[in-house]
């Protein structure tokens, strides 16, 4: 008789704890993706017209995709942009659109091919900007991606060096080389947004290196964050874990789970202040990344095998049908 309430007990006390533990997910949830304010205008100065003052935001690979979201959406809160990318074409119909679109704010191009990363290149354009008196005060290092020609879903072992090396430059090396030489000069209170992807939590297979690109940048991003805290600095860090978004990689993407890239983009500053390391920028990026994560890892493996396997397909049919249209 004893025994059998001490176990009511116990199934009680832990159907209260799982109760108590999905109740605030649920809460911290809705609160993220509803009720939080953004702080995005903490970075904007107060007469963000006038020269001297403007906030100036730096967006790496500016010219195409969720580079390109972001640069519009903080220059529709006000910001002056400096787009970074490798094509001097493709960023001056860039700027042509923002000045027409947001005839207030000032614009500059950072032109630079990150493969292979130059240390002196970026110091070299950071020095620069401060002879200018620019102070920056957003960095979004959003340049990255998978570095390689189509296909780009491949096994690791078909992989050349180069191809390793490329993709290290792209999403670690520049990054990381750019924000080194960044900091000491941003104007405070300054924001660095890092994005990764939802492979760097369900890494699966064909994206090996690609994968464990995106593992480092939400680490770095969240040490990085502590630190400069730790040392008083008003920098606020923030990981951003991305999924499926329509880009210029990924145009044929759509779902209910893929969004556009000005989506992703204006999702992310929404998200601005919530106090979190890292964050998925979109509700059911977040809804579906929650979902797989509790799954098993035998069954995690076989949706990653599966979805990975059927993109390697469809790269490869697009990569023949370009070649019969050559
Ligand atoms: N799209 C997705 O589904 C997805 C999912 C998860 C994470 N992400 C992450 O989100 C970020 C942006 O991805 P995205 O899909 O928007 O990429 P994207 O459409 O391919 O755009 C990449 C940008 O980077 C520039 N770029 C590429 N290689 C460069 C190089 N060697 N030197 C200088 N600039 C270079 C591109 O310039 P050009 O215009 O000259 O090519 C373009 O401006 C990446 O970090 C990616 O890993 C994307």
């Amino acid at each position: 008789m004893a025994s059998s309430s001490a176990l009511t007990g116990i199934l009680a006390a832990l159907g209260i704890s799982i109760a108590t533990y999905y109740a605030y997910n649920i809460i911290s949830f809705l609160h993220l993706y509803i009720l939080h304010r953004s702080t995005i205008s903490r970075y904007l100065a107060s007469d963000s017209s006038a020269s001297e003052t403007r906030s100036w935001a730096l967006i790496t690979g500016a010219s195409d995709g969720i580079g390109l979201g972001f640069a519009h959406e903080l220059a529709s809160h006000g910001f002056s942009i400096i787009l970074h990318g490798r094509s001097p074409t493709k960023l001056a119909a860039v700027e042509t659109a923002l000045k027409t679109q947001y005839p207030k704010i000032s614009t500059r191009l950072f032109i630079l091919d990150v493969y292979p990363s130059s240390a002196s290149a970026i110091d070299d354009y950071v020095r620069g900007l401060a002879n200018d008196g620019v102070r920056v005060c957003v960095l979004v290092n959003n340049v990255g991606g998978s570095a390689l020609t189509s296909p780009t879903f491949r096994p690791f072992t078909s992989l050349t060096a180069v191809d390793v090396q490329k993709l290290f430059e792209l999403n670690v090396g520049f990054p990381t080389l750019l924000t080194r030489a960044l900091l000491p000069v941003m104007r405070e209170p300054a924001l660095v947004l890092n994005l990764g992807s939802a492979v760097a939590r369900v890494p699966g297979p064909l994206l090996t290196v690609y994968a464990g690109c995106k593992a480092f940048n939400m680490s770095w991003s969240r040490s990085l964050g502590v630190e400069l805290r730790a040392e008083g600095r008003q920098v606020e860090v923030m990981g951003l874990l991305v999924g499926e978004v329509q880009s210029s990689q990924h145009r044929d993407l759509e779902g209910p789970f893929v969004c556009t890239s000005r989506v992703l983009a204006r999702s992310a500053l929404n998200k601005i202040g919530c106090g979190k390391h890292t964050v998925v920028p979109w509700w059911r990026h977040a809804a579906i990344l929650a979902l797989v994560e509790r799954l098993p890892d035998a069954l995690q493996d076989r949706i990653m095998v599966g979805s990975s396997t059927t993109r390697m397909e469809i790269d490869k049919r697009l990569l023949e049908m370009q070649k019969r249209h050559l």
